[in-house]
Formats: C-alpha cells, structure tokens, sequence
C-alpha cells in the first residue's frame, strides 16, 4: 500500500528545517548505507546524532504521532529517528531494498523496517530529476510531493531515486515499525477504519456504527503485536 501524507509539516515548519538543514554539516550518505545499497548511493546526509537532524526529527515526530491519517496507515509502533538527505546535480540513488532492520545508532534500540517513509522537503519547481520510484505488486509509481508532504510504502519494495538535473533535493527520510507487521492485514485495517470515518461524518447515528468499529477493534487485537 502507498499513502501520501499532504502536508504533515506546514510551510513554516517547512521553511524552519530548511533554514537549520542550510546551516548544517552534510556528509557522504554512504554512512547509513548497506553493504548492497552502498555501491547504488549516491547523494549527501546529515550524520546520525547530528543535533540539528535530532531536533528536526523531533518536531517530525511530534506531528506524526498528531496525524490521524500516518496513524491509521502505519499503526506505528517504533519510528527511527528521522534523517534526513540532499541530492544536487548528479546525485541518484540507484534500486535498492532498504535493510530489514536497523539499530539507532549509539543505542540498542532496534526497528524493523516495515514501512519506509519520505518526507519532501523540497517543492517539485526546485530541482529536475529526483523522482522516487517503488516497485511492487502495485505496479512502479514515481513520486515527487510538495514540501512538507510524505509518502509511506513498504520497506519490502525495490525503490531508487533518478539523477538530478538541476537544483537541489532535500528530504527526510525514516522508518516504521508497525503494530501490524503484514502490509496486507494493514491495507485492510486502513481501509476499514477509513470507511468507518467517512460513515461516521455522513451517518453518525447510523446503527452499523458500532458492530464495524467492533469489527475493526477484534482484527486489531487478532493481529496486533504491542
Ligand atoms: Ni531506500
């Protein structure tokens, strides 16, 4: 399943982490690369702990635990800090699977990688190239959001970024693992929830209400891990 997330940051949250992001220090993405994925990366990052990604990833945080959307669709359980990327001319990152799991750096804390998450942080009219395309049984779809929207799609899938052009790309990116590890059961969770939502706000005494909330909540605990 691919869920775009519009506007989980707002245009002044937005211009805040560009300005900080400006100012830092960026240093070969090969850093938090695998061993397979290292040979295909091919762009700059902000090292893990760097104080300002920590705040950053923060505020990014913060507004994804407030998003009913990102929360219906992941279900999270762990999110790995935020870190974030920039490609300029020449940069790409070429088709990779994102690794299984990762330990936050400095920590035992470990996450399972079931979902990847990309956080635009730049506006598509700034850079020519640097689309994000995800293969899967979906098909192969190319992103490319507005600053401060995200797109979540699962870890399982090839993905690669084309070249840049022109201009500048920066981005977060991160990980989640969810209550629910199979994409499938999520899929339908989510949709379950979100047509119970929309019944809801159309029909709120609507006496099925309460037996598919039912539902929804019984293949939660049938299928959650917490
Ligand atoms: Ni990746």
């Amino acid at each position: 399943m691919l869920i775009q997330v519009p506007d989980l940051l707002s245009p002044e949250q937005v211009a805040a982490c560009r300005s900080l992001l400006d100012s830092s220090e960026w240093i070969d993405g090969d850093v938090t690369a695998g061993h397979q994925s290292r040979r295909a990366k091919n762009n700059m990052q902000l090292a893990e702990g760097d104080p300002g990604a920590i705040m950053l990833g923060d505020i990014i945080q913060a507004e994804l635990e407030r998003n009913t959307l990102f929360v219906s669709a992941a279900l999270p359980k762990k999110i790995f800090p935020p870190l974030f990327n920039r490609y300029s001319s020449g940069h790409s990152f070429g088709t990779h699977v994102d690794n299984a799991i990762r330990q936050v750096s400095g920590t035992e804390h470990r996450v399972r990688t079931d979902l990847s998450a990309t956080l635009f942080l730049s506006d598509p009219d700034e850079y020519e190239g640097g689309d994000l395309v995800i293969e899967d049984n979906f098909g192969v779809q190319r992103i490319k959001l507005t600053a401060g929207s995200m797109i979540l799609y699962p870890a399982s899938s090839l993905h690669h970024v084309t070249p840049i052009k022109r201009g500048t790309r920066i981005a977060s990116f991160f990980w989640i693992e969810s209550m629910v590890r199979d994409d499938g059961q999520r899929t339908l969770l989510f949709d379950l929830d979100s047509s119970i939502q929309r019944l809801a706000a159309e029909s709120p005494e609507h006496p099925s209400l309460i037996q598919l909330t039912g539902v929804y909540h019984n293949l939660l605990r049938r299928w959650a891990e917490v």
